[in-house]
């Protein structure tokens, strides 16, 4: 979800002070679900890859990656990042959010089941590597925030451009 306005307003403030939305899925169907959930707020949706944005460059305040991070393979991954940077503003901010494997049990077992659930190598190979903070740096962000929750099995990742 990448959102048009200034780089410090957040998208839930995009209802009435003329602010944009826009969620991009290679799905359809996300895509309806998402519109029916953003009904009221100034939105569009549009279906493409994260790895290849039909974008304007330096266009939006704020990207938002929520568990989508794990659908992707090592390379897509760093061309969605690049991609996300693109797009942004300078001094815009990038959150990711997406699963973690925490060291301590019982937790592990838990990422681990929700990981299973998930079934694919891209997100067995991010997540055992913990690779994704790096990978979010490497790809030219500062990272201004990490934070777990859900007993450590979700990750909050804070980023932003600076030039
Ligand atoms: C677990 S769902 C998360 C959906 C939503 N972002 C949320 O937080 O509820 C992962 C989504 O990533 C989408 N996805 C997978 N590969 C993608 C890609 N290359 N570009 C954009 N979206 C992708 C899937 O279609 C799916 O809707």
């Amino acid at each position: 979800m990448l959102w048009r306005g200034s780089a410090d307003r957040s998208p839930g403030a995009a209802r009435g002070v003329g602010g944009w939305v826009l969620g991009v899925d290679i799905c359809q169907a996300k895509l309806e679900s998402a519109r029916m959930t953003a009904r009221g707020v100034p939105a569009d949706f549009t279906m493409a890859g994260a790895e290849c944005l039909p974008l304007t460059s330096s266009t939006f305040g704020k990207c938002c990656i929520s568990l989508g991070m794990h659908h992707l393979a090592e390379p897509l991954r760093r061309d969605a990042l690049r991609e996300v940077l693109r797009v942004l503003m300078p001094g815009g901010s990038l959150f990711v959010i997406d699963y973690n494997l925490p060291i301590e049990m019982p937790a592990r077992l838990a990422a681990m089941a929700l990981i299973k659930m998930d079934s694919s190598a891209e997100a067995r190979a991010m997540l055992c590597q913990h690779s994704l903070v790096d990978e979010v740096q490497k790809a030219g962000f500062q990272i201004s925030r990490r934070e777990f929750f859900c007993c450590g099995t979700m990750q909050l990742i804070e980023a932003s451009k600076l030039t």
